[in-house]
């Protein structure tokens, strides 16, 4: 395929896919003199995280993102309450951890910032520089979500989803990990049959900086006449061969007039490789320390990025980790089997696009999304961002509906991954568990007749902190 001779508007496309490729992955370096890195935790025995395997052979040497700040007695923490519910369950979230650490007998720190349609609304930008600032220079960062039907018509840069994937870019947090664990408690709130669900027990590790989520170039151009017809032959791939090389947009089929005005919209899906062997090591290392089994997911029948991903992926795991068995899964099969079989998954490691509707798919075998925590993490220097993987539900904000567990359980994660309180996020973990076992349930986890006592977030969030208070010493390490 022939370029076109003078094409503006594409020059500037391909400069963009030239700046895109040379961008080096963001890293943070503040905080460097209060963090550490030290191999992922080796103490774990939670349900609500990989078990750690009685032996390990793995050969790997491989730094990894399962970081954390040096345990200390005292951690600055900060809160991004953002919209919708996510006042309440965070308010919840902090009378729970309170009281885990009066009893434990370390402090945190607390400080708020601004996200999302709140910041947008205080000060015009979804995620301010004062927020990223105070979120570096803090030791974890606990996010309850973003969003709201009140911003949904704005200008893209400012929606409240443009915060978040600030925020994620910004500070690096390139590894994703959303756990999908079935708790026995919960079995029958899924809407799949008990005995598909029972057990499960699936962690997600999602690419999260990169992928068409971030690719360049992109928007929405309108081009007309000659433009137009330069831009199609420029822009799509048919399939009839010719097409590589200058195929970086794959257009709709429709043929249209070379004369008028047309709208285009485009991303584009794109990987480094140097971003697909990180996720890759990430996912190896969790998968490790859980059955050893990875599949990994992606669409290389069809999409070249995938192929590079699938290369690249086999290279890593089989080169560092030989301890883990590695299988490939097209994602439209995935999607299917996780809810066909779920069982036959213990880590999955995907890209962005693909991670972000898998792990929503994925936490409808648990039942709900009020239960799923998820733990957003970089090179180890900087802080990781906690946060629920369940949306804002403006629907119910203010109302006492909401479900803190999942918010709850991301501050488990944070205790764990980034403060070095392997113990404490036991604590939680068990506290949420003996709650349920309570028969307490929010509106969400509730099923007719299972017996159970509809409570709001306030009481939710009161009993966990109570049992948290007074709990045994449950944590066998
Ligand atoms: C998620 C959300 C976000 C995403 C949105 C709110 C930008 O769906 O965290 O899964 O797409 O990553
Ligand atoms: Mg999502």
């Amino acid at each position: 395929m022939k370029l076109p001779a003078a094409l503006p508007t594409l020059l500037a496309l391909a400069a963009t896919v030239d700046r895109a490729l040379a961008f080096a992955p963001t890293a943070t370096t503040t905080n460097m003199h209060h963090r550490r890195r030290r191999p992922p935790s080796s103490s774990s025995s939670s349900s609500m995280m990989p078990p750690t395997p009685s032996s390990s052979s793995s050969t790997t040497t491989t730094t990894t993102a399962l970081t954390a700040v040096t345990r200390k007695d005292s951690y600055s923490i900060t809160l991004l309450p953002g919209d919708g519910i996510g006042p309440e369950i965070m308010s919840a979230t902090v009378g729970v951890l309170s009281a885990l650490t009066s009893r434990c007998g370390f402090e945190l720190e607390f400080a708020e910032a601004l996200i999302g349609g709140a910041a947008i609304d205080a000060v015009g930008d979804p995620f301010p520089d004062a927020s990223l600032e105070r979120c570096l220079s803090s030791d974890s960062v606990l996010l309850s979500c973003i969003g709201g039907y009140k911003w949904d018509s704005n200008p893209r840069e400012l929606r409240p989803e443009s915060g978040l994937l600030k925020m994620r870019k910004s500070m690096g947090l390139f590894a994703n990990l959303r756990p999908a664990k079935v708790l026995d408690q919960l079995v029958d709130a899924s809407t799949l049959r008990r005995e598909v669900v029972e057990g499960v027990d699936v962690m997600v590790v999602r690419e999260l900086t990169g992928d068409v989520y971030f690719g360049t170039p992109k928007g929405i151009d309108v081009v007309d006449g000659e433009l137009w017809s330069s831009f199609l032959a420029f822009g799509r791939d048919d399939g009839v061969g010719g097409g590589s090389g200058v195929g970086i947009f794959v257009f709709g089929s429709q043929s249209y007039s070379s004369s008028g005005r047309k709208r285009v919209g485009y991303n584009n899906m794109i990987y480094r490789e140097d971003e697909i062997e990180r996720i890759a090591r990430v996912a190896g290392d969790v998968a490790s320390k859980r059955s050893g089994r990875l599949c990994s997911v992606d669409k290389a029948n069809v999409l070249d990025v995938s192929q590079l991903w699938r290369d690249v992926v086999t290279e890593v795991i089989s080169s560092e980790f030989a301890d883990v068995e590695l299988s490939h899964m097209y994602v439209d099969n995935a999607a299917m089997q996780l809810i066909r079989y779920p069982k036959q998954f213990d880590t999955i490691v995907t890209g962005n696009i693909f991670g972000d509707i898998l792990s929503d798919e994925a936490s409808m075998l648990v039942g709900s999304l009020g239960m799923l925590p998820s733990a957003s993490i970089g090179d180890g220097i900087g802080p990781g961002v906690f946060e629920p993987c369940h949306g804002s539900a403006p629907d119910i904000a203010g109302t006492d509906k909401a479900n803190p567990l999942a918010l709850i359980l991301s501050a488990a994660m944070m205790l764990r991954y980034d403060l070095d309180r392997d113990e404490e996020a036991t604590i939680l973990e068990r506290s949420v568990e003996a709650v349920l076992d309570m028969k307490l349930r929010t509106a969400d986890i509730k099923q007719e007749g299972d017996g159970c006592k509809l409570v709001g977030c306030i009481e939710m969030g009161k009993a966990v902190a109570e049992v948290v208070s007074t709990i045994n010493s449950i944590v066998e390490v």
